[in-house]
């Protein structure tokens, strides 16, 4: 029998990923789900003023709703039991839905970037055509008529898999034999993708398939112009945030990599149904398709196995582009549409960096430079005359806020900036809200300004005399904003672990910068330019990133920071089979740097360690 002080605790499962937790009789559903290492947006730390943290209950009968909740929910909301995670006691076992909202409110989705314009060239083309009827003195076939009416437009030997073909003969009926064929020229002959109403714009989709995030976009096939573009959460952040953990559930079993295959799709469709509803278009009109990401979104969006990239020596299944059918990878588009997957380059330089690499151009301009892709995982690449050499370095998840004390997302009420003049400290804050913790542009500002203010020392540890640092639990730390000033009535803090993080994030990204210059016998100074890609290397201060030395000290006008250039080169790729030949070449011909086993690397990290 328990003690009577010691109450039996409750069951919460999570859904969807049934994840569970053991709490006290009384404890919040926020507490349950952060202690089930879920990560949920609660923006106002359980306060249940900022509506971020809505669940769904599925089972159980949680405590009454409370005053807030009242004032948030409609009487369908309250009958559909969703409610605030932070204001819900447990009682008795509960079965919570957490929807992916909540997993990333108004988290930053990026899908703007910039790249070079691109001449469309793209490998599908439209024919319009007249095909005749059938009657009593011409019995030929459907397909007989169509393959032969698209020879007289100089399209010999089309090829018509079966599911077109039976979509084709409903629609030719449909649309009284007057149609728009949409022809795929990829492969030796040309294969019939769909039939469509004549004159129907003809359109693509290319998508960045990030860990964290995924962005979309459609695109007019013919003037190459970008009707729409949209963003979401990738689902799979619920099965852990980086790769390394998607690796890991994947390996646990058929099934659990099958779900993370099934999730991503899932909301792909959703975005393609968004994507279609903004530029009021229908789906049907979408003829071609160009999916980018890291090798391990790659391989679980096209059903491989990713044990081999979990296992030294982490060679990819494939890295070769592939072609094939959407609907085997799980879209909902036409029967004819295929997936280009644009090359690989190795288990952790996927084809994300190579569709980087084709939007930045600085391969065909020229230049000698680094470009960079900051993530869990770090892409970088170092470009000259004499051929490209790339390497991937694991800066771990400081810069989206992980593993930081007072960490956090990219999300309202998140510092961003991190200023020090005249004697103070000055933050800035996304929404311009009061403060709740830090995102990662705003814990790198924080160390380049804490090591401005002299309060920290090259090694990262805190010096001097200020009272804002604070020794707390036998450690030290930083009260960046007072409780008084901060949105959660806590103080907002750095702690030596926090600049700790940031050390090794940065030495990662920097010795990897210095290897492929060794590699190439380069210095620093001799490059033209830093090119700087991703969400994070839009908003981070290339000053604090200088200053801490994470990038070499060179003037500012040689920094670009080109934002989701990932999802443009994906654009491009889509766009133009000239780029597609290009990226084909491009990853062949890069030489790939393992730094693991790199002879310089240990010592290159060391020295990069310090600030
Ligand atoms: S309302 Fe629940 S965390 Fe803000």
């Amino acid at each position: 029998m328990p003690e009577p002080n010691h109450p039996v605790p409750v069951h919460v499962v999570l859904e969807p990923t049934g994840r569970y937790a053991a709490v006290t009789p009384g404890s919040s559903i926020l507490d349950a789900i952060r202690q089930a290492g879920v990560e949920i947006v609660a923006v106002c730390g359980g306060r249940g003023t900022c509506q971020t943290c809505i669940v769904q209950v599925l089972e159980g009968n949680p405590s009454p709703l409370s005053p807030e909740e009242k004032a948030l929910f409609s009487e369908q909301h309250v009958v559909q039991v969703y409610r605030l995670a932070c204001r819900s006691a447990i009682i008795i076992r509960t079965r919570v839905f957490i929807p992916s909202e909540s997993l990333s409110a108004h988290l930053r989705l990026q899908v703007e970037g910039r790249g070079e314009d691109v001449q469309p060239d793209s490998p599908i083309k439209a024919v319009d055509v007249d095909i005749p009827p059938p009657n009593l003195q011409d019995l030929r076939s459907d397909e007989t008529k169509l393959k032969e009416t698209l020879e007289a437009s100089g399209l010999r030997n089309t090829r018509i898999s079966l599911p077109v073909l039976a979509e084709a003969s409903l629609a030719l009926r449909r649309l009284s034999w007057s149609v728009r064929a949409v022809i795929d020229r990829i492969g030796p002959e040309p294969r019939l993708v769909t039939v469509l109403p004549r004159e129907t714009r003809v359109l693509g989709l290319a998508f960045d398939v990030g860990t964290t995030k995924l962005a979309g976009y459609l695109v007019d096939l013919v003037s190459g112009d970008i009707i729409a573009r949209s963003g979401a959460v990738n689902p799979q952040v619920v099965f852990g945030d980086d790769v390394i953990s998607r690796i890991s559930y994947a390996n646990e079993g058929e099934e659990q990599r099958r779900t993370l295959q099934f999730r991503l799709a899932a909301t792909l469709n959703e975005l393609v149904e968004t994507l279609c509803r903004e530029a009021a278009v229908e789906r049907a009109q979408i003829a071609d398709a160009v999916v980018v990401g890291n090798t391990a979104m790659h391989h679980l969006f096209a059903g491989l196995p990713v044990r081999p990239l979990g296992e030294a020596p982490y060679v990819p299944v494939v890295t070769d582009s592939i072609d094939a059918p959407a609907v085997d990878m799980g879209l909902h588009l036409a029967p004819g549409v295929n997936v280009h997957l644009p090359p690989n380059v190795a288990g952790y330089v996927g084809a994300d960096h190579v569709a980087m690499l084709i939007a930045s151009d600085a391969v065909a301009k020229g230049h000698t430079a680094i470009a960079l892709d900051i993530g869990t995982n770090t892409e970088i690449s170092l470009i000259t005359e004499r051929g490209i050499w790339s390497c991937s370095c694991a800066s771990g998840p400081a810069f989206e806020g992980a593993h930081i004390e007072n960490g956090m997302r990219a999300v309202r009420g998140a510092i961003e900036r991190v200023g020090y003049r005249d004697g103070e400290f000055h933050v800035k804050t996304i929404g311009d809200c009061p403060p709740v913790g830090l995102c990662g542009s705003g814990i790198l500002d924080a160390v380049s300004a804490l090591r401005q203010a002299g309060l920290l020392d090259a090694r990262g540890r805190f010096t001097g005399n200020d009272p804002r640092i604070h020794s707390a639990n036998g450690r030290a730390e930083f009260v960046l904003v007072p409780e008084s000033e901060a949105g959660h009535g806590k103080d907002v803090i750095v702690t030596r672990a926090d600049v700790h993080e940031i050390q090794l994030a940065k030495a990662a990204i920097r010795s990897g910068i210095e290897i492929l210059l060794a590699e190439a016998d380069l210095g620093y100074d001799e490059l033209d330019l830093v090119i700087v890609a991703g969400a994070f290397g839009t908003y981070l201060s290339l000053e604090s990133a200088k200053r801490i030395g994470m990038f070499p000290p060179l003037p500012t006008d040689r920094f670009q920071q080109i934002g989701n250039a990932a999802g443009l080169g994906a654009v491009q790729l889509l766009l133009s089979e000239t780029k597609r030949a290009a990226a084909r070449r491009l990853a062949r011909s890069i030489h790939y740097v393992e730094l693991t086993t790199h002879a310089g690397f240990h010592d290159t990290y060391v020295e990069s360690l310090l600030l």
